[in-house]
C-alpha cells in the first residue's frame, strides 16, 4: 500500500461577518473580519495514490456514516483540488481522496472552512514529502482562502483577524465555551458563495467596510472589560448580515420560524438576567452561543435546555 498523508482543519465562527468580495477570484473580502476558532468542528481528509488515472472522491458531510456531499460543495471542493495541484506542483497524480467532518455541512457551521483548510493541509503534507520542502502557514492559509475565503481564519487561534491580504492570530483576554443549536441541518437554498455575490446589490453593503471595522475595534475592547456590550456589538452585526441577504433584490433569508424563537428566548434572557452569551449566526439558520470559561454553570444550563430540544455542539 502506498502512503497516505493527513490533514485536519477547523471551523471558526465569525463575530465579526466577511459579506461581499471585493474580487471573487481569490476570495478578497470586502470588510475586515474576527473568527473564534472553533477547534472541536472539524475535518478530516485521508489522501492516497489512486488506483486509476482520475480522482476519486469519499466526501462525507456528517460523520462517516453520513450521505454523500451534495453537488455544489462538491464541485467547490474539486475544483480546489485542481487549484492545489497547481500550486503544490502534483499536477500529474491522481488522488484517492476521503473527507469526513464531525458536524453537519452545509448550514451555516462552516463547514467549508474547515473542509478546505483539511484538503490544503493534507496535499501539503503529500508536497512536503514529495518535494522536502515547506510552504510557509500564513502562506497556506492565503492558499486556502482561493478554495474558501473564511478558511484562512481556521488556521489560526484562538481568535483571528482577516484583514486584506492579513490573516493574524489574536489572543484576548478571554476564553471561550462555544455551543451551536442546529435548528435545521438541511443543506440551505442559498449557498456562502452565492450570498457574497447576491448582497451587491443592498444599498446596505454601501458603508459595510466602515461599519465592520468600527464594531471591531470596538468588540475589541469589549471582550476585555464590557460582556453585555460585546454582545450587543455581535447581535447587530449578525442582524446586520442578514439585513444585506433580506434587502438584496431580489431578497433572500435563512430565518425560518424557529431560529427567530430561539433568538428571541436568547434576547428575553438577557433583559430578564443582564447577563447571558455572545449569540451570532452565519449564513444559515443555526445559532451559535459564546460563553466566557467562568460561566461554565450558565453553559451547562443552556446546553441542558437547548439540547432537549434541539441537535447541539459544543466544546
Ligand atoms: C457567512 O467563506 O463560505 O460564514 O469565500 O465564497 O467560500 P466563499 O464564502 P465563505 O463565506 C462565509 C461567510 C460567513 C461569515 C463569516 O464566516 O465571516
Amino acid at each position: 500500500m502506498g502512503a497516505t498523508y493527513q490533514g485536519v482543519g477547523f471551523s471558526n465562527i465569525a463575530l465579526i461577518k466577511y459579506m461581499g468580495k471585493k474580487s471573487s477570484k481569490l476570495n478578497q473580502a470586502l470588510n475586515v473580519s474576527l473568527s473564534y476558532t472553533l477547534d472541536h468542528l472539524q475535518t478530516h481528509v485521508l489522501l492516497e495514490d489512486s488506483p486509476t488515472d482520475a480522482d476519486i472522491y469519499n466526501l462525507k458531510p456528517d460523520g462517516p456514516d453520513s450521505e454523500s456531499l451534495g453537488p455544489e460543495a462538491s464541485l467547490k471542493f474539486s475544483r480546489f483540488v485542481e487549484v492545489l495541484k497547481k500550486e503544490f506542483q502534483l499536477e500529474s497524480q491522481f488522488f484517492k481522496i476521503s473527507s469526513v467532518n464531525n458536524f453537519p455541512s452545509d448550514c451555516g457551521l462552516a463547514s467549508s472552512a474547515s473542509s478546505l483548510m483539511a484538503l490544503t493541509e493534507a496535499l501539503h503534507e503529500k508536497y512536503k514529502a514529495q518535494h522536502q520542502k515547506e510552504i510557509p502557514h500564513l502562506d497556506r492559509a492565503l492558499l486556502s482562502r482561493q478554495g474558501s475565503g473564511s478558511s484562512c481564519r481556521s488556521f489560526f487561534k484562538p481568535f483571528s483577524i482577516w484583514d486584506g491580504d492579513q490573516v493574524t492570530a489574536v489572543n484576548l483576554p478571554v476564553e471561550l465555551l462555544h455551543m451551536v443549536i442546529v435548528v435545521d441541518k438541511k443543506p440551505k437554498a442559498v449557498s456562502s458563495t452565492q450570498a457574497h455575490q447576491r448582497v451587491q446589490s443592498s444599498l446596505l453593503l454601501k458603508d459595510r467596510e466602515q461599519r465592520a471595522r468600527m464594531r471591531m475595534g470596538q468588540l475589541i475592547g469589549a471582550l476585555q472589560s464590557d460582556w453585555k456590550k460585546a454582545f450587543e456589538i455581535c447581535w447587530a452585526e449578525f442582524w446586520d448580515m442578514h439585513g444585506l441577504f433580506e434587502t438584496s433584490m431580489p431578497p433572500f433569508g435563512y430565518l425560518g420560524a424557529e431560529s427567530l424563537k430561539v433568538l428571541e428566548e436568547l434576547r428575553q434572557s438577557w433583559e430578564l438576567n443582564q447577563d447571558g452569551p455572545l449569540v451570532t449566526m452565519d449564513a444559515g439558520p443555526n445559532i451559535h452561543l459564546l460563553f466566557r470559561s467562568d460561566q461554565k454553570e450558565l453553559w451547562n444550563q443552556n446546553l441542558q435546555l437547548w439540547k432537549s430540544r434541539y441537535e447541539c455542539h459544543h466544546s
